[in-house]
């Protein structure tokens, strides 16, 4: 490692009306290392992150590059001082190609003439000498989100990135597309690039980083290097108290019959059969684990069995009430709860409060009714119940959602769902994107619910939340059910292999 670290930030302070979300923080980097920022939920790591990309400024504080103060006062400045970031939220137009994606902004394309061509060229050079293989010619709605994130790594690497930001770059991917990023950051390290990398999941923070930082309400609270940290150490540096990380599950004799799926069709998007003639059935005090590497056909059944999606052909029972191609208020007053994956879009109002996005869809509860009226401190009393059980760090209960940090929104989402006990849940990645505290705290209650008796349906791509939670484990793969296992007798492996669309009998051979 050379003397000088290539970035230092020094005493960093950021204030958002009721929040102090960085408070005095010291971070530095080194070249060819990764340095990991950990922490809960709305701890401040984004913030920070966002700081040093030119996004927001700093109350107080200073960044240095080399040894140098400089002000970074726009993501173009941070690109000019070769400073990359990979969005959770990728910054690509879906209509143009991935080289036309990388092409635009640079200082050429300003020119009369981009020589795409060129451009293509050095995409592919990029590409084998990293390992992010990828069409330059393919239009970007066509890739699934993992060749996306290449297209958003190719970009900063083409632009001469040597410090660059991941802000949870592994929460949208597979387990074999994490592998593959992991063999493509390790060479942009042994090239002498500096990386801050942040994650929840404590087994990726281990495998990559070297050392680590714990923030905690926007105050730097630990430091260590990875030698020598375990899971559960991280944990409990970042909570402040042991974490269990699998759940106790008791014994619950399962009911009847409560979603009821039988020869279900869907057309995606793209006019294509994303799901094919499923049938499945999940029964009362039972969680029925998906497994399967997105983009098979999990979304789109949530969505079906949510009333958001047509069914082509097929049918879906709550209870024994037909719910085909209702609409989504009729399928949640014949019993479902619902927990969408795309929470940004589709679980919340961010211009409505805390409290007005728990009470969703509640209202007609009689409970926050009085002789007709609504009743302002029953729901009151009821959203900051909530609020407190699940942890959502908010200033207060009227404060506008968009305005939380991602994983906040989650646990917002996961409060008003989880909160009833409803007749069916279908949760999409329960806990994609929450802290380790949160995501302990929500797999404790969908075991509680399923001893009241919920059907739960939880799809998953996290095997660990798989085996540890379900009573069987379907694996789908290209719209269909490759089988179901008991999740006591099958290994990892083998559902893995089904993920891949091997079928059971070869799996289990
Ligand atoms: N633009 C904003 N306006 C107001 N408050 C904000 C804004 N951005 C962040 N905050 C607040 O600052 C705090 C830190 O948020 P930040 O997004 O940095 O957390 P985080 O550590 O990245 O959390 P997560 O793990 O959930 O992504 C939170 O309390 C959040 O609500
Ligand atoms: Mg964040």
């Amino acid at each position: 490692m050379a003397d000088v670290p290539m970035l230092e930030m020094k005493g960093i302070t950021k204030r958002f009306p009721g929040v102090l979300a960085n408070d005095k923080v010291d971070f530095d980097l080194f070249a060819g290392e990764v340095h990991t920022l950990l922490g809960e939920n709305g701890a401040g790591k984004s913030t920070l992150m966002k700081i040093l990309y030119g996004l927001y400024q700093a109350d107080e504080g200073e960044i240095l590059l080399n040894g140098t103060p400089t002000l970074i006062t726009s993501p173009t400045a941070a690109i000019e001082h070769n400073i990359g970031m990979i969005h959770q939220h990728f910054m690509l137009v879906e209509t143009l190609t991935v080289a036309e994606n990388v092409a635009l902004g640079l200082p050429s394309s300003r020119g009369a003439l981009t020589d795409l061509d060129a451009v293509s060229e050095k995409i592919v050079q990029l590409g084998s000498q990293y390992g992010l293989e990828i069409d330059p010619e393919a239009t970007v709605w066509q890739l699934a989100v993992g060749q996306k994130q290449r297209v958003e790594i190719i970009k900063a690497l083409y632009r001469e990135a040597q410090l660059l930001i991941l802000d949870e770059p592994t929460a949208v991917l597979t387990p074999q597309e994490v592998d593959q990023l992991f063999d493509t950051l390790h060479q942009m390290t042994a090239d002498g690039r500096g990386l801050i990398f942040i994650s929840h999941k404590l087994h990726e923070v281990l495998a990559l980083s070297d050392r680590i930082t714990v923030l905690r309400q926007g105050r730097v609270t630990g430091y260590t290097t990875t030698e020598g940290a375990t899971r559960s150490s991280l944990a409990s540096m970042m909570v402040g108290r042991e974490v269990k990380l699998a759940p106790d599950k008791p014994d619950v004799e399962t009911g009847s019959a409560a979603l009821e799926i039988s020869g279900l069709s869907v057309i995606g998007d793209r006019g294509n059969v994303v799901i094919d003639g499923i049938d499945l059935t999940v029964n009362e005090g039972e969680i029925l684990g998906i497994a399967g590497v997105s983009g098979n056909g999990q979304r789109e059944l949530a969505e079906t069995i949510a009333g958001l999606r047509q069914a082509e052909s097929g049918s879906i029972t709550i209870a024994g009430t037909d719910v085909t191609n209702q609409r989504p208020v009729d399928v949640r007053a014949a019993g479902l709860a619902y927990v969408p994956e795309g929470r940004m879009k589709d679980g919340i109002i961010g211009l409505f409060t805390v409290a007005e996005n728990l009470l969703l869809i509640d209202h007609n509860s009689k409970e926050f009714l009085d002789a007709g009226l609504l009743n302002f401190e029953a729901i009151r009393t009821h959203s900051q119940d909530l609020v407190d059980e699940f942890a959502v760090k908010t200033p207060s209960l009227d404060t506008p959602v968009r305005s939380l940090s991602g994983g906040n929104i989650q646990k917002l989402i996961l409060a008003r769902e989880l909160s009833g006990t409803p007749t069916v849940l279908v949760a999409s990645q329960p806990t994609r994107g929450v802290d380790i505290g949160a995501a302990e705290y929500i797999h404790k209650r969908l075991v509680q619910q399923r001893s009241e008796d919920t059907a739960i349906l939880m799809i998953s791509e996290d095997l660990d939340e798989v085996f540890g939670l379900s009573d069987r484990v379907a694996v789908m793969y290209e719209g269909e059910i490759m089988g179901i296992v008991d999740p006591k007798k099958a290994t990892r492996e083998q559902v893995g292999l089904m993920m891949a669309g091997v079928s059971q009998e070869q799996a289990l051979a």
